[in-house]
Order: structure tokens, then C-alpha cells, then sequence
């Protein structure tokens, strides 16, 4: 009885794993290890004055082009993924060791495009 219960559970687990294996692709994987978008100090140019710029994530997801919109494109893709990305909302030009740089103030979710697959 012990054993056919354990079949039971491995059958369930090996099931599970499968099912994750299946969805897997379906994962935006270029959402992971993504942390929230904000303002974070350039430690390359932060030498006297500190330079912050915009880097984070925001909301991905994925549906198939638009008809139209393949048209349009050089290489169909069937999937397109709509993103919003980390962007700088206000910035201005600055010079840091004769190297003009771009010193963020605000960043904020803005939509971008982009296809893959
Ligand atoms: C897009 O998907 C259709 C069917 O779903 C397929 O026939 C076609 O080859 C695909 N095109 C590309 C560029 O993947
Ligand atoms: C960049 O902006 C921050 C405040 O947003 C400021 O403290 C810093 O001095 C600025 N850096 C430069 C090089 O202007």
C-alpha cells in the first residue's frame, strides 16, 4: 500500500516537473534577476559628484503580431513582447573628466517595443 502511495506522489511530482518544463518557454525570461526601476549611482563616472542613472525593470508580457505589424517588419516575428522600460524622465548633460554624461533625476516606466523569437 506504502509503495503504491509513493508511485503516486513521484507520478504528481514528476508531472509537476513536466508541466514546468512545458511552460518554460512561455516564461519572460527577460524579467528575471530584474529589480525595480530607480535611480542608481554610475559608479563609473561617480568621481567627485555622484552620477545617477535610471536601470530597473518594469512589466513584460508577450502576444502574437499583429497582422499589420508583421508588414512592416524586415523579419516577421510571430511573437511580439511589449514591454515598459526603465527610462529616464527628466536628465540633463553634464561633464565628468572631459566625458559627457547624462545625469538622471527621475526615472519612470515608459512603453518601448521590441520583437524577439
Ligand atoms: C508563424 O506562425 C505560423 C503558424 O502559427 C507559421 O505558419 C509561420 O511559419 C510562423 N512564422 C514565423 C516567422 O515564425
Ligand atoms: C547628479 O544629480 C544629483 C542629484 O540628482 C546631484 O546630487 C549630483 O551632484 C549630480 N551630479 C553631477 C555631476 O552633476
Amino acid at each position: 500500500m506504502g509503495s503504491v502511495k509513493s508511485a503516486g506522489v513521484s507520478f504528481l511530482v514528476l508531472s509537476f516537473l513536466l508541466y514546468v518544463a512545458d511552460s518554460y518557454p512561455n516564461i519572460d525570461l527577460s524579467n528575471m534577476g530584474c529589480v525595480e526601476c530607480t535611480l542608481r549611482k554610475n559608479e563609473l563616472f561617480s568621481r567627485d559628484r555622484p552620477i545617477y542613472q535610471c536601470s530597473g525593470c518594469c512589466f513584460s508580457k508577450a502576444f502574437p503580431t499583429p497582422l499589420s505589424t508583421m508588414k512592416t517588419m524586415t523579419i516577421p516575428k510571430n511573437i511580439t513582447s511589449e514591454a515598459s522600460c526603465c527610462v529616464a524622465r527628466h536628465s540633463y548633460e553634464t561633464e565628468v573628466g572631459g566625458a559627457r554624461v547624462r545625469n538622471h533625476t527621475d526615472c519612470h516606466c515608459s512603453t518601448c517595443y521590441f520583437h524577439k523569437i
